[in-house]
């Protein structure tokens, strides 16, 4: 039976995180009562890595659910450096077993996206038990149909795409709007369908600028004025879209960019004429209060990962297939991304809409 559960948030944070926290530990204590000990591990791993926790009662997971960001606060711990012995010479797997057998925890709640999942899976095959919860805005992680944080996400680049879409029709003016995503389009393109986008730029899809042009000027043809253009941070062209990333990345800091969006802008102004502006709500995304919809998904997840600690099932990722929360190997999601499927069901959508997609 286990006695003594760590939990920790790490990565980049989203709406959610406390819902799900909250779930984890209310159903904790209605399965174990005061038999079980739960420890906050604060910022992610590089709390389990320094030692850097502390220990939570009861009361601590009460009036979180609607609370934004982490109360365990969270940190980007790269993967890549996982293994790799930097200047301070720690040696961050070592200390991170040391210090989860120091606090003699039964075992570790690991709450993030595709790189928690990463290291997560390390510290399972490292002998440590661990249980992995998907969040991210991105909702790019395998094996699972939806994380936790990204429909709040999607509510609120809605919001904002509604909101520049009554003054681009006062201004009869082309709007192009960067929504997060660097990898992966999703949120870009549920937020675009939502916002009624006209045109929706992602990763998963280079672009061809001479698209996005046709798709405006028939617009114009039209008689429609203005024009949204929903694009993810990670959209490349075609022509960007034969380079390596690295490289990719170096021409654009060569020219003062590290998105698209603005050289986007420029070419549609030059291109058309018309009148162009670039909106970017950056991690207004990422904040605030969990809409409705996460804080059940969180509270399904939290609640069935503490089951899953009850039953001692370790070395598992949680996850969301066919309205059913499941478990999936560790092994089997790290590593792993979903991108957005472009004969699947939303850009079958779009496309009948007459969105462009470039
Ligand atoms: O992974 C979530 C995410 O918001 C991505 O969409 C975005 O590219 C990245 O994090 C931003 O990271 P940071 O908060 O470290 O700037």
């Amino acid at each position: 039976m286990i006695k003594k559960i760590g939990i920790l948030t790490s990565g980049g944070d989203c709406p959610g995180l406390n819902a799900t926290i909250r779930g984890i530990a209310k159903a904790l204590y209605q399965i174990f009562g005061n038999n079980i000990q739960i420890i906050g591990v604060l910022d992610g791993f590089s709390g389990l890595i320094n030692d850097n926790w502390k220990e939570m009662h009861a009361d601590d997971f009460n009036g979180i659910l609607t609370r934004g960001g982490t109360i365990l606060g969270t940190k980007r711990t790269p993967f890549k450096l996982m293994r790799v012995v930097e200047e301070d010479k720690v040696d961050k797997v070592a200390k991170m077993k040391e210090n989860y057998h120091k606090m003699k925890l039964d075992c570790l709640f690991c709450l993030g996206g595709n790189g928690t999942h990463k290291t997560a899976n390390l510290l399972s095959e490292e002998g440590l038990n661990i249980i992995a919860l998907p969040k991210t805005i991105d909702n790019d992680i395998w094996g699972t149909d939806v994380s936790f944080g990204f429909h709040t996400a999607v509510d609120i680049a809605t919001e904002v795409i509604d909101r520049i879409h009554t003054t681009a029709t006062s201004h009869r003016r082309v709007m192009v709007i960067e929504l997060m995503g660097n990898k992966t389009g999703w949120l870009t393109l549920y937020s675009g369908i939502a916002g009624g986008a006209d045109i929706i730029l992602i990763p998963e899809k280079p672009y061809d600028i001479n698209n996005v042009v046709l798709a405006l000027n028939e617009r114009c043809a039209i008689g429609k004025g203005f024009s949204i253009l929903a694009v993810a941070e990670g959209a490349y062209d075609i022509k960007e879209a034969k380079m390596k990333r690295k490289k990719r990345m170096a021409l654009r800091a060569e020219n003062g960019e590290t998105t698209a969006t603005n050289r986007i802008a420029k070419q549609i102004e030059k291109l058309t004429g018309l009148e162009t502006r670039v909106a970017v709500p950056g991690h207004i995304q990422r904040g605030g209060s969990p809409s409705a919809y996460d804080r059940i998904l969180t509270t399904q997840f939290g609640t069935y990962a503490a089951k899953l600690a009850q039953q001692s099932k370790f070395g598992v990722a949680v996850a969301m297939v066919n309205n059913i929360v499941v478990d999936h190997p560790l092994s089997d999601v790290a590593g792993k991304t979903k991108f957005v499927p472009l004969d699947g069901g939303m850009v079958k959508v779009a496309k009948r809409m007459g969105i462009s997609l470039g």
